[in-house]
């Protein structure tokens, strides 16, 4: 009996079962939040779990034992996760997708358990959220002149933001299938659509445009600007009350320091804290902005960009995505919480010819460079990003995750002992082909692992502009 994710112990008791559904539910107690059995008789199936995830959990199983396998064999599942952080990513701010489409996405990792969806919702190219306190900034920040990236080009203006009732509608969507939505505000760098509507927040004050290629720009905020970070502030404000989890993403990725070496407030507060690295100033930055939220009783995840700097919180979580993997192990290994997203494999924008399927399936997180037994207890989980810069419909969305986040799903659920790639092939060609039916634009085959030759062809057409 094979699923995906695989459940931890799988015990085949002989004969089958006409049931369809789980006929009672019994409480367990001495489990886990996220633990549960399934006990298939062909005279009735129970579930037992200790709480209504754990329960969600049984039926999600249960469900895709029947989507399957026609007859279903009396069996004993007991299931419990690998990792409590089982994220995807799907960036909003490049090009934005409707509440019916990101319902979609959602429905579909929910069935493979994933429990986080981290949301970003602001960046370069713009901020996507409804505000009531920064009206302008949500008029202004969402529009952008036209689309100039490597591979998605319009001259038209593009726009686009999710109003309050939208985001509550995806909240209470993703909260009946006990996902977390982790919203993310980029900060200091990533900004130009804030910066664009308050330019007195850079450094020099001069006018930023809302950003119309993919790319690490030099305009951020300045960090000695005390009225910026008020403004930021009031983001926060509403975020929380928008998104009512205990944890919230401020980024911190690719901050270019060049205006803040030549800034006088920037330099006041190097100064003022005896510094001479500019990332350490970063980390005073963000540490301000997470203490914030502690007052607000959130936990915060930032990029493992501001591991460069010295100081940052140890309460903060680090993401980590790609360079300075032995500075992430080290964190780790003292004890930082800390999710990996592997650059490579983890980022599905990037073609199946560059970030293979079998390499998704493949990722072992304890081989990050560096870790130490420690340091594999802080990993909390693993999550799987997809940017948009290069994707401007749900299809291609669809087409770029899936099967991808299946393989993603396994490493963040199934014992590793349980991980087999042949077992997971097989199974997957028929779970996609059930999903194919229920329209979800999953890759096809040919295009999940191909040969060096079309490797090479896609990596390179990744790279050259579309005329
Ligand atoms: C990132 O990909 N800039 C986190
Ligand atoms: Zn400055």
């Amino acid at each position: 009996m094979r699923l995906i994710p695989q459940p931890y112990n799988i015990e085949l008791t002989g004969g089958t079962t006409q049931l369809r559904e789980i006929t009672k539910r019994e409480n367990a107690s001495g489990f886990g939040e996220e633990e549960y059995e399934l006990i298939i008789k062909s005279s009735g199936i129970t579930a037992r779990a200790g709480t209504e995830k754990g329960f969600f959990y049984a039926d999600v199983t249960m469900k895709q034992i029947v989507s399957l396998y026609g007859t279903v064999p009396c069996m004993k599942i007991y299931d419990k996760p690998r990792y409590q952080h089982r994220g995807f990513m799907i960036d909003c701010a490049r090009h934005i997708f409707s509440v019916d489409e990101l319902k979609k996405m959602i429905s579909a990792a929910a069935d493979v358990k994933f429990n986080k969806f981290h949301w970003h919702l602001s960046d370069d190219q713009g901020f996507r959220i409804e505000l009531e306190a920064l009206p302008e900034l949500t008029e202004k920040g969402s529009v952008r002149d036209c689309d100039s990236f490597i591979n998605c080009k319009s001259d038209k203006p593009y726009s686009g933001y999710f109003r309050k009732e939208e985001i509550r509608e995806i909240v209470s969507f993703c909260r009946a299938r006990y996902i977390d939505v982790i919203p993310e505000i980029d900060m200091p760098g990533h900004q130009s659509a804030f910066l664009h509507v308050y330019p007195e927040f850079t450094c020099k004050g001069d006018a930023v445009k809302v950003k119309t290629t993919q790319g690490i720009f030099k305009d951020i905020i300045c960090a000695g600007n005390k009225e910026a970070k008020e403004y930021l502030k009031k983001i926060l404000d509403e975020i929380c009350e928008l998104f009512p989890y205990d944890t919230v993403h401020i980024g911190g990725d690719e901050v270019p320091k060049a205006n803040w070496k030549s800034c006088e407030k920037c330099s006041e507060i190097m100064a003022e804290n005896g510094l001479s690295d500019y990332n350490d100033l970063q980390c005073i930055f963000i540490n301000e902005m997470a203490g914030y939220l502690k007052n607000k009783g959130k936990n915060c995840i930032v990029w493992n960009d501001c591991l460069k700097g010295k100081g940052l919180s140890p309460e903060i979580a680090v993401q980590h995505w790609q360079k300075g993997p032995e500075r992430t192990s080290a964190e780790a290994n003292k004890g930082r919480k800390t999710i990996l997203s592997p650059f490579t494999p983890f980022y599905v924008d990037y073609p199946y010819g560059m970030h293979t399927l079998k390499a998704a399936y493949k990722y072992e997180p304890e081989k990050l460079k560096g870790l130490d037994s420690n340091g594999k207890e802080s990993i909390i989980g693993v999550e799987s990003p997809i940017w948009t810069e290069h994707i401007n419909n749900n299809d291609r969305l669809e087409y770029m995750c899936f099967p991808r986040w299946f393989a993603v799903a396994e490493c963040a659920w199934t014992a590793k002992s349980n991980k087999s790639y042949n077992e997971f092939y097989e199974v997957l060609v028929r779970l996609c082909s059930n999903y194919r039916e229920k329209g979800l634009n999953i890759a096809p085959e040919k295009d999940w692992n191909p040969s060096v030759v079309t490797r090479l062809a896609e990596t390179v057409k990744f790279f050259i502009p579309k005329k």
